[in-house]
């Protein structure tokens, strides 16, 4: 039987390499999104390049406010999933509270707690919710895209960096206590990718994957996708695992100057 992968945030960018890598790999697809709009949307579009594949896409908040995680949101999702007879054999916590620009004398403390609630507690309860489901269909696994920040910072971005090693901590006390029912939980960490605030911003970007990557390039949007599909169907034995994608950035201790 065809295996079914549930990937958050999945209109834009990184999501989208990760639905279409497991359609193309045989895989079921649903994902979701916030706004219903850029769902349908993207739908149209996966259906388009994938047309013998099931993908449904469901528009869901994450956060009633800063303060809240949507939990009703999710119970409902799995439970319009339970009733259309589609077991999450995959889950991928994609989507992410990006946190810019927060300062820390400036900003609100309800944005710090914005991005944790999103970034953390939001993906405990969908994580909560599929492993109720894995365990009673004998196992699955789940896949957080993290991020190099859980490791090193960078200016103003405190919350991100924080909900990135917080999610590191959970994703390994998830893949201990879900050992047992055969669900492994692992996590990708990426650097840099090529995302559409690449294309938007090209001369800010030019010079970084030459000075700051070992190999010269940052990830796309597949790479991440091959790791997270690794991790999802090739990955056996492991569980509570981390696996960096950004091109050594992270054991790079300064930029590369070029010569002049
Ligand atoms: N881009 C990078 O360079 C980079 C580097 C390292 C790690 N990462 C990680 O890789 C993953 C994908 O990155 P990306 O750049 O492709 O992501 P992105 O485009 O910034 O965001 C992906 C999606 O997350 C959803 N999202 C944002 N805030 C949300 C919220 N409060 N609740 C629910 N969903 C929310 C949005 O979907 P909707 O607006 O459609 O709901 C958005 O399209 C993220 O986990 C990110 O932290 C990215």
């Amino acid at each position: 039987m065809k295996k079914t992968a549930l990937v958050t945030g999945a209109c834009i960018n990184t999501g989208v390499a990760i639905v279409e890598k497991f359609a193309a790999e045989g895989y079921d697809v649903v994902f979701t999104g916030r706004d219903a709009a850029k769902v349908e949307a993207a739908l149209q579009s996966y259906q388009a390049k994938f047309p013998d594949v099931k993908i449904s896409g469901y528009a869901i908040e994450s956060l009633l406010d800063e303060r809240t995680v949507d939990e009703q949101a999710v119970i409902d999702l799995f439970d319009d999933l339970d009733k259309k007879g589609i077991f999450i054999e995959t889950l991928v916590c994609n989507a992410a509270d990006q946190g810019l620009g927060m300062k820390i004398f400036e900003n609100p403390l309800t944005d710090f707690m914005r991005v944790l609630n999103t970034n953390i507690v939001w993906n405990y309860c969908l994580s909560e919710h599929a492993a109720k489901r894995m365990k009673a269909n004998g196992g699955g696994n789940i896949v957080f895209v993290n991020s190099n920040t859980a490791y090193r910072v960078i200016p103003d971005r405190i919350a991100y960096s924080t909900s990135k090693s917080g999610q590191l901590g959970m994703m390994r006390a998830l893949a201990f206590d879900l050992g047992k029912f055969n669900i492994r939980v692992n996590a990708v960490l990426p650097g840099m990718i090529r995302t559409d605030r690449w294309e938007k911003n090209p001369d800010f970007y030019k010079d970084v994957p030459s000075r700051y990557t070992p190999i010269g390039d940052v990830a796309d949007g597949e790479d991440v996708a091959d790791a997270v599909f690794y991790f999802a169907a090739h990955a056996r034995n492991t569980t509570g695992a981390e696996l960096v994608v950004d091109g050594g950035n992270t054991i790079q201790l300064y930029p590369i100057i070029p010569e002049k």
